[in-house]
């Protein structure tokens, strides 16, 4: 989507509406290696090549990024005392306005998606997407196929019934056992809730996977990147957005 070139730069955080509209008239930026001179002139931000005094700059509004969120920080975008997991990014991703999907408590690791754009984060959250969600739980005592049941059956948690979700047993230890467990609702503390509903404490809990994407084993916990060209494709065709807006 085409907009007025004082608005990108403006987005971009070059400065006020007015000064960029000086540094447009001064002749110092160029678009696709033409300089303009008219700041009302419009462009599209993702495709423009854009150069600002005589540097290429990275205009691209739309970013999706895949955050391999380690235990102790928070999914906000910001706090007044603890880090967050907008800290771990680059600060333009902030400046953006990159927001996370959802959320994982402090303690749960793995996948996070940040993303720029509020329409695809409120759809991949909406209940009727049906979004589904991998995670990895190390939990307390000895997993069954009673629990399997359980979690097919879809648990009573009180305030709501959980959605049907498959529960996969990985090992089950007489302390402790591994499960993956897969989900698609992400109400409040979700899945240690449905663990707790049938008496395992979660000890440790990693998501795995979020719709099509699946966390990038090249990420260390704290590290980033932004989405591929093919996972971008996927998680909008996810959200319908490929065209469909139903
Ligand atoms: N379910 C939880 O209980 N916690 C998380 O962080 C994510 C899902």
């Amino acid at each position: 989507m085409k907009i007025r070139l004082d608005k990108w730069l403006g987005a971009l955080n070059l400065g006020s509406r007015k000064q960029v509209q000086e540094l447009v008239r001064a002749g110092k930026v160029r678009a696709d290696g033409q300089t303009v001179r008219d700041p009302g002139e419009s462009f599209d931000p993702e495709t423009t090549v854009l150069e600002v005094g005589g540097k290429l700059l990275d205009g691209r509004l739309v970013r999706h990024v895949m955050l391999h969120k380690p235990a102790g920080v928070l999914t906000a975008a910001r706090d007044p005392k603890q880090p967050t997991v907008m800290d771990l990014l680059d600060p333009v991703y902030a400046r953006l306005g990159c927001m996370p999907v959802g959320r994982l408590d402090k303690d749960t690791t793995g996948l996070l998606l940040l993303t720029t754009d509020g329409e695809l984060n409120h759809r991949l959250l909406s209940p009727e997407r049906h979004v589904y969600k991998r995670y990895r739980a190390t939990v307390a005592g000895t997993l069954t196929a009673a629990d399997v049941s359980r979690f097919a059956e879809g648990l009573d948690l009180g305030d709501f019934t959980a959605l049907p979700a498959e529960l996969r047993i990985l090992s089950a230890g007489e302390d402790t056992s591994e499960a993956e467990v897969t989900v698609r609702e992400g109400k409040f503390h979700q899945v240690k809730r449905m663990f707790g509903a049938v008496d395992h404490e979660v000890l440790t809990l990693h998501r795995c996977s979020f719709g099509p994407l699946e966390l990038d084993p090249g990420l260390q916990p704290g590290e980033w990147r932004e989405l591929t060209e093919e996972e971008t494709k996927a998680l909008l065709d996810a959200a319908k957005m490929n065209g469909d807006k139903a």
